[in-house]
């Protein structure tokens, strides 16, 4: 059974939602006195408060009942056991096992592969922050960069900016963008004879990290250095050998087909993070989210953080027609979270069939942005605030390192992040305490919040490896849950196979003349371009 809307829970769900349009949030509040301690939950190193959404008791029990019916049961258990979950390219989405301890092997996982690939990254990873791992003119590596986009790009890049400490390892620098730009900005002020490339792309055949590649090997040749020394500043991380090997990269570090890319920063593909922070890290990122997995696979439903995470999200697109979702994190060190998790969401459940074949008869993934508070604050939460927006918020707030009375910024960072979800859910009617006795009356309503805005607020102990690890572990596993409740494959991507085709056509549009073969407006649209009129 993969249509939803065909369960029993389904349609509880739509009574509920009908009965709760009209209650204020502030209502649930009034009537459950208990709300603010019941509708919590707990995993490890993360507190989530969703006592803000419009849930009730009846709602929560009806959304398990929903999981249960669509089967998360069974998915969930081949997930943590390489199951073909991935049907369309007949794979695993064996994520959970890159994350495993080499000692779980009786637990279903066992992945030689994977501690042998560990092993080799933690060897590579010491030569290169001992400085014994030597460029083409013999000095050590300064800095490291990664081209890869995508997956191969974006877990990386957010752990890395998330958890990077002056002084330590070389300088990572991110390059994705086939805009020249990008590259040569990147490389502006670097030494080629002290920079390390590490080619990310598990297919090695994406066509702007390729393209990035040969620019970068361009770059270094254009120094002095000759086709010996390639393999001196390039290493791949892919699935590929042979294109790598085709490419002039000796040293590959393995991935494997059951990686779904915007699952893989847990293999080699973090490699950037390894060596920018050390093994050490990165083996705390996947003790982290190994902690994740064993909360998701064992906890109740009442008591599963990802779990609560996906049904508020099931119920926010589907019952109470959300379709926006966003997440504000209170922390400057993750300011590339939202874009990893657009990847995340929207790239696994943006789909249009059932895992069947047949059309998805409901709302699949929401329309997910965000950035770091409290900058969104000044950009886009007045229209949060005051216009009709269709969208549920995540704030995720790591607690304070050092003591609150420390550091004033530390307290505002804090305070506006429980004032902006307190606001959204208050308002401010007429009667709130504001001076309106001088005011006119058009000032007046300009300055009305009706608040009645959802939103969620996860705490996280510590903004470390260790953490970090659990958080994105728990957001993919609500992006699983997800998928399994809307009856989809969510490690799959047919949908960017069109985009890729037609421009590796008009690729060739530019250099010699337009094809027949594109729309009207894309021939005019290349004939301006090229000039022609
Ligand atoms: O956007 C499509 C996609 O295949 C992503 O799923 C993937 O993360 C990205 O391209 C990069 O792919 P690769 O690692 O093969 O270069």
């Amino acid at each position: 059974m993969t249509n939803p809307a065909a369960q029993p829970a389904w349609q509880e769900l739509q009574q509920l939602a009908q009965q709760l349009t009209d209650s204020h949030l502030e209502t649930l509040f009034a009537e459950d006195a208990t709300r603010a301690q019941s509708m919590t939950v707990e995993a490890p190193g993360l507190y989530l408060d969703f006592s803000k959404q419009r849930v009730t008791a009846s709602v929560l029990q009806a959304l398990y009942s929903l999981a249960h019916q669509q089967q998360l049961t069974t998915q969930r258990a081949a997930l943590f056991t390489g199951g073909m979950l991935n049907t369309t390219e007949q794979r695993a989405a064996w994520h959970t096992a890159l994350r495993a301890p080499a000692q779980d092997s009786a637990d279903g996982y066992g992945c030689a592969a994977v501690h042998a690939v560990l092993d080799a990254m933690r060897a590579f990873t010491q030569q290169v922050r001992d400085g014994a791992w030597r460029g083409f003119d013999g000095r050590a590596i300064g800095d490291v960069v990664n081209i890869g986009i995508g997956g191969s790009d974006l877990g990386p890049r957010l752990v890395c900016r998330a958890l990077a400490e002056p002084g330590g390892g070389p300088r990572m620098h991110f390059v994705a963008n086939v805009d020249p730009a990008d590259l040569r900005d990147t490389l502006a002020g670097l030494d080629p004879a002290t920079t390390l490339f590490v080619v990310t792309s598990k297919s090695f055949a994406t066509p702007e990290t390729l393209a990035n590649a040969r620019a970068a090997r361009h770059w270094l040749q254009a120094a002095g250095a000759d086709s010996a020394d390639v393999g001196r500043h390039f290493v791949a991380v892919s699935a590929n050998r042979e294109a790598v090997t085709a490419f002039g990269i000796d040293r590959m570090f393995e991935i494997w087909d059951w990686v779904c890319g915007r699952y893989s920063l847990w293999s080699a593909v973090g490699l950037p993070i390894a060596l920018a922070l050390g093994m050490p890290a990165f083996e705390q990122l996947l003790a982290g989210a190994h902690a994740m997995d064993r909360h998701f696979r064992q906890a109740p439903a009442a008591s599963n953080l990802p779990l609560t995470l996906a049904l508020l999200g099931i119920w926010n697109r589907n019952f109470l027609d959300l379709p926006g979702h966003i997440v504000v994190p209170y922390a400057q060190r993750l300011v590339h979270f939202p874009e990893w998790l657009q990847q995340l969401e929207m790239e696994s459940n943006g789909k249009g069939v059932t895992r069947d074949g047949g059309p998805v008869a409901v709302e699949t993934a929401p329309m997910v942005w965000g950035t770091v508070g409290t900058n969104a604050q000044h950009a886009y939460f007045q229209m949060l605030h005051q216009a009709s927006v269709a969208a549920d918020i995540d704030f995720i707030l790591p607690l304070p390192h050092a003591e609150l009375d420390a550091d004033e910024r530390e307290r505002q960072r804090v305070a506006n992040c429980l004032a902006q979800s307190e606001a959204l859910l208050r308002g401010r009617t007429a009667k709130a305490p504001v001076s309106t006795a001088q005011q006119s009356a058009a000032l007046a309503a300009a300055r009305h919040f009706d608040g009645d805005r959802p939103s969620s607020t996860l705490l996280l102990d510590r903004l470390d490896a260790w953490h970090l690890g659990a958080l994105l572990a728990a957001y993919e596993h609500k992006t699983f849950v997800q998928g399994v409740i809307w009856g989809i494959n969510s490690f799959d991507q047919w949908g960017v196979e069109l985009g890729k085709t037609l421009a590796d056509e008009l690729i060739h549009g530019l250099m010699e003349t337009g094809t027949a073969r594109h729309s009207a407006s894309t021939r005019a649209l290349l004939a301006r371009i090229r000039g022609e009129h």
